[in-house]
């Protein structure tokens, strides 16, 4: 087993380093920058059936749920087709209207999730096409779709998630601009620039991983003792805000919940003392001035803020107590950039509290039972 980590003390170690690379094997072969093309057959051949799609209804549970919340954002903002985001635990049991016009894309890393799985069989009797996208080659859920691309991230053992997430974000940006160029709602010159970042992200986790390491374990140390958690984004960044709260939760078992940073004044804004952690992912592209006014209030309410920030970032920086820079990039890649540094909180948080990482109660890798 220590073999197998590869001199890391966790797995979950090993895959949040391994991201530069489950990045690109996820690319590899189907993003051709110098030929401006984004190759997928599984998409290609079916590429009327999704322009054509009354909606397209993302499928998934857990960590596998919120990237596809951010499939929501980029398949809607790129390619213009309706999208909705289900549990499936919830959609199965809810009689919902599903024709032979939708398109459902189910969502899971080890393929063999009970609910996805259901979820799937009773889309498929109602006349929808089924698109999978799954890390586990020659799963369950694999077999059953109509067609599919597979994150090429490699097994993950830890039972947190984390390269399975960014590997399922980047075939979904994937999707979203091949659809964007052939529908005609990404103009050439973007889908251009798109993917030429795009393909700067394993680099840019890269430098994200080595910059960040050592702050974000240092920073972890003062937060051994909390209790709960605030996680805030707006944006692409929200459901990268769940996520990162998911993350805490699993694995250190302190309480944490993510919200999109304006609802906060709804509910959570209550919780705020100088005792409430609160990360917030604030970067330049993407509802900055917005998430400058949350991080007043928060201050206001002497929150103690760990802000996600761009280099060189001024206004909430200077209001944060912990600051965590990452390079900028495109709006919709952020998540991508942002969830590294999180994981990493988690991570060390959990390692300073003394918990079982890779294994942490009352969890499983893959749930095969409802
Ligand atoms: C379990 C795992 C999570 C995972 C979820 C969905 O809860 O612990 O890490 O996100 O199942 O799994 P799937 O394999 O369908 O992505």
């Amino acid at each position: 087993e220590q073999i197998e980590k590869g001199g890391y003390e966790h797995f979950m170690l090993k895959e949040i380093f391994e991201q530069p690379k489950s990045i690109h094997d996820t690319m590899r072969g189907r993003l051709l920058v110098d030929e401006g093309v984004i190759k997928m057959a599984g998409i290609w051949d079916h590429v009327e059936k999704f322009k054509n799609a009354n909606r397209i209804i993302i499928i998934a549970c857990g960590t596998s749920w919120h990237a596809g919340l951010i499939g929501e954002y980029l398949i809607e903002e790129y390619a213009r087709i309706p999208v909705e985001v289900e549990y499936a635990s919830e959609f199965r049991y809810r009689n919902p209207i599903i024709t032979d016009k939708d398109v459902v894309i189910a969502i899971s890393q080890s393929g063999e999730t009970a609910d996805t799985m259901a979820a799937l069989k009773l889309a498929k009797e109602k006349g929808a096409f089924i698109y999978g996208i799954c890390n586990v080659v020659d799963s369950s859920i694999a077999r059953i779709t109509d067609a599919g691309s597979y994150t090429h991230a490699g097994p993950e053992i830890g039972v947190a998630s984390t390269k399975a997430f960014t590997a399922q974000l980047t075939i979904l940006t994937l999707i979203a601009f091949k659809l964007g160029k052939h529908n005609g709602t990404l103009d050439n010159t973007s889908f251009m620039s798109l993917i030429a970042e795009l393909d700067l992200i394993p680099k840019k986790i890269e430098e994200v991983l080595s910059t960040t390491h050592e702050l974000v374990k240092n920073i972890s140390k003062d937060f051994v003792k909390s209790t709960n958690f605030l996680y805030l984004g707006r944006g692409y960044n929200y459901p990268a805000a769940l996520e990162g709260a998911l993350k805490l939760k699993e694995i250190s078992y302190i309480h944490a919940e993510g919200y999109p940073a304006a609802e906060m004044k709804h509910g959570p804004i209550a919780l705020i003392d100088e005792n409430m952690p609160i990360v917030i992912i604030a970067p330049k592209k993407g509802h900055y001035d917005k998430i400058v006014s949350n991080v007043q209030e928060i201050k206001a309410r002497k929150g103690k803020l760990i802000a996600v920030v761009n280099k060189g970032d001024q206004q909430v920086s200077e209001m944060a107590d912990y600051v965590i820079e990452i390079p900028e990039t495109s709006e919709c890649f952020s998540p991508i950039l942002a969830s590294v540094p999180l994981q990493l909180l988690a991570y060390y948080i959990a390692v300073y509290r003394g918990a079982n990482v890779d294994q942490p109660r009352n969890l499983a890798k893959s749930v095969t039972v409802e």
